[in-house]
């Protein structure tokens, strides 16, 4: 497994790949990887010769008062992982190579960014469409694959791909649990063994608001009234937002016609959880 560090030897390998016909499959993370990067890596691997991961915790999607210092690390780790899938290169630039001095340019996705994480982040989908724009260019893998816990953050690099015609194909790939329900995170590693219990209502939410759904009830604030309750009723979790949206728009509706995106962003104590669940009408 190949270890990259520079932006140019990064092009020069994707390069010689595309020159031999390969086919370049990238998973961009932050480190500290779990089953849930595994599973991306794995895809990955499945669809295409060539596999690269990123590691780089990138300092634009952390707004000032956010846990870009404290963000777990763990380099050695990461590597083991990437090596027991198989993975071809891990590409892991500096802060410096990503962002050198006099460093000015940025990808704003508009629409798309502005609600659910976007209200409580303001700045985080910027840095995150920047960082994969210039992850693509240092790259240049044929697929990309995302997961859909960051549901707003697939939908964003879809729209930016689009419309800034990169030839990527973004491959959504569907949320991986613990087996307690818990979707899997890097920052679950902040939790407090008493604070599980409660991170574990998210997941129960998504399926209670699912049975609701399945009974009959379409008014989306009756069923965001008991999601909440059920969430942060007794005070034990701090809803930052639920919200029931068109899962292409992400714009907020009133009424279930169709397939609609509930999410749900949850302090557990210092720890910031998000969940979500496509809720279907007809099943
Ligand atoms: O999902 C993540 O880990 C990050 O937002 C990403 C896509 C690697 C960009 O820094």
């Amino acid at each position: 497994m190949r270890i990259i560090e520079t932006i140019a030897e990064m092009q020069q390998a994707a390069d010689n790949w595309r020159a031999h016909g390969e086919r370049i499959g990238f998973v961009p993370t932050m480190g500290f990887l779990h089953k849930g990067h595994l599973d991306l890596m794995r895809t990955a691997r499945r669809l295409s010769s060539q596999v690269v991961i990123s590691i780089f915790v990138n300092p634009t999607q952390f707004a000032p008062h956010e846990d870009f210092d404290s963000y777990p690390r763990d380099m050695q780790r990461d590597l083991d992982f990437a090596r027991e899938v198989g993975v071809d290169a891990v590409f892991t630039p500096n802060l410096h190579e990503m962002y050198p001095e006099g460093f000015q340019t940025y990808v704003t996705v508009t629409e798309v960014s502005k609600n659910l994480c976007g209200r409580s982040r303001p700045v985080f989908f910027r840095g995150v469409a920047t960082v994969v724009s210039k992850l693509f260019h240092a790259v240049k893998p044929h697929l990309s694959v995302f997961g859909e816990k960051d549901f707003q953050q697939l939908v964003t690099i879809r729209r930016m791909v689009r419309d800034m015609n990169m030839d990527v194909e973004i491959i959504g790939h569907p949320i991986v649990r613990e087996e307690d329900g818990l979707a899997m995170s890097s920052r679950n590693a902040y939790l407090r063994p008493e604070e599980r219990p409660v991170a574990l209502r998210l997941g129960r939410a998504l399926a209670l608001a699912q049975d609701l759904v399945s009974s009959g009830e379409r008014q989306v604030d009756a069923i965001l009234g008991k999601v909440s309750e059920f969430i942060a009723g007794d005070g034990a979790a701090k809803i930052d937002y639920a919200q029931i949206c068109d899962p292409n728009t992400l714009e907020d509706i009133a009424h279930i016609g169709g397939p609609a995106l509930l999410a749900l962003a949850v302090w557990v104590g210092k720890t910031r959880l998000i969940d979500n669940r496509i809720l279907q009408p007809s099943g």
